[in-house]
């Protein structure tokens, strides 16, 4: 018996053991996280207030839970290699923090790098995989997001698939959010790794800029994870990276049309406005239930570009009751009428179905074989039709 209890230790170690922790982020994560808007500027006043703001504000009771802290939390590890929070931002330690958050009902999320050092060369997890994975269960991280600067030559897999197997061990549920920008193209290897995977550089608050770095406008992100869409499921998504609405570079028609097509795509939804001061426009874009419940819809399937007229597409997105939500996307400065036939939506066309505008919250009423709308410039209209 005890022989038998050896071997069948030794195979779980062999083969068993190294796993995600499952049946997390079902639907995709949705959140907040410091890096858009503040950059290395964080501090536990910062997302004390920001959690604050989640609740007062609205975004929790819309589904919103995760509140992160990207990077620049870091400075240092003691003579143990136990990694050290900045005492002055964080005075009180990063247990405080995930306490405080907790007492709101939300869950607590944290940054690190799979390589010897961050992005803005705060102190990477290299080496210190399995310590830091305990002292964030320590601590009561629910959410670990692991980026990919300074690893040299790392092999992207097996860097991620070491913190998976580190997170496991320690103990504790925590979404692994993988960052390495798509370069590795996770979305062919991670499945089993994390529960989301950014596919791109990172997005910049404007509608089509693009630097040297790849970094770029959500326009050119929606284009670079336009054909991957079949990778996103379940406890498995496509990260196109943050939103953007509410900071400065976007306008509201902007903003509506980049959070329609991340909630079509079935994206992570990670706010990384300034919470705690919204305008009223802002506030309904990223509380619209309507919208979030296509981004949320538990068959967990990503739209699809089924049709793309140079500046003008339609997006359509499969959902659990059978019914298809759909974005009509005017990427130009003029309105444009812009119709969805029934076929693009997989739908015979003698079909009657109901169709209601998700941003007007209103029944538009029952058509048969197309719809047609007109959508303002820069803008997208978005609808429910149901059969
Ligand atoms: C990378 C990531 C960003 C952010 C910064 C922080 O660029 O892609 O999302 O985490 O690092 O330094």
């Amino acid at each position: 018996m005890k022989k038998l209890l050896i071997v069948i230790g030794i195979l779980w170690g062999a083969t068993g053991y190294a796993q995600k922790f499952e049946g997390l982020a079902l639907t995709p994560p949705m959140g907040w996280n410091s890096w858009n808007k503040f950059g290395c500027n964080v501090s536990e006043t910062l997302i004390k207030e920001i959690a604050d703001a989640m609740v007062s504000s609205g975004m929790k009771e819309a589904g919103y839970e995760y509140v992160i802290i990207d990077d620049c939390w870091q400075v240092g590890r003691d003579a143990d290699g136990n990694i050290i929070p900045d005492p002055e931002r964080f005075p009180l330690g990063m247990k405080a923090v995930a306490d405080y958050v907790h007492s709101l009902g939300l869950k607590f999320g944290i940054y690190s790098d799979a390589g010897t050092k961050t992005c803005q060369r705060r102190p990477g997890s290299r080496g210190y995989e399995f310590q830091d994975a305990r002292t964030y269960a320590l601590w009561g991280v629910d959410y670990v997001k692991y980026d990919w600067c300074n690893t040299t030559t790392q092999d992207a897999q097996a860097s991620y698939q070491l913190m998976r197997d580190a997170i496991h061990k320690a103990g504790r549920p925590m979404v692994f959010s993988l960052c390495d920008w798509g370069w590795s193209k996770p979305w062919l290897w991670a499945k089993d790794v994390g529960h989301l995977w950014r596919a791109t550089d990172d997005i910049m608050d404007c509608w089509d800029c693009e630097d040297d770095r790849n970094n770029a406008g959500f326009t050119i992100l929606l284009d670079r994870v336009a054909d991957i869409y079949s990778y996103s499921g379940p406890g498995h998504w496509n990260d196109p990276d943050m939103l953007e609405v509410g900071n400065s570079g976007l306008t509201v028609s902007e903003s509506r049309a980049h959070f329609s097509l991340w909630c079509i795509l079935a994206a992570p939804l990670i706010a990384g406005n300034d919470l705690r001061n919204m305008s009223e426009e802002t506030l309904e874009i990223l509380t619209n239930k309507e919208v979030i419940a296509v981004d949320q819809d538990s068959l967990g399937k990503s739209g699809i570009r089924v049709r793309d007229d140079g500046d003008l597409e339609v997006w359509v997105k499969q959902l659990a009751d059978g019914s298809r939500a759909v974005v009509l996307f005017n990427r130009s400065l003029t309105p444009e009428n812009i119709s969805v036939s029934w076929t693009e939506l997989g739908y015979p066309s003698y079909l009657k179905a109901a169709v209601r505008d998700l941003w007007q919250h209103q029944d538009l009423g029952k058509f048969t074989g197309s719809f047609t709308a007109e959508v303002p410039p820069h803008d997208a209209v978005m609808i429910r039709v149901t059969p």
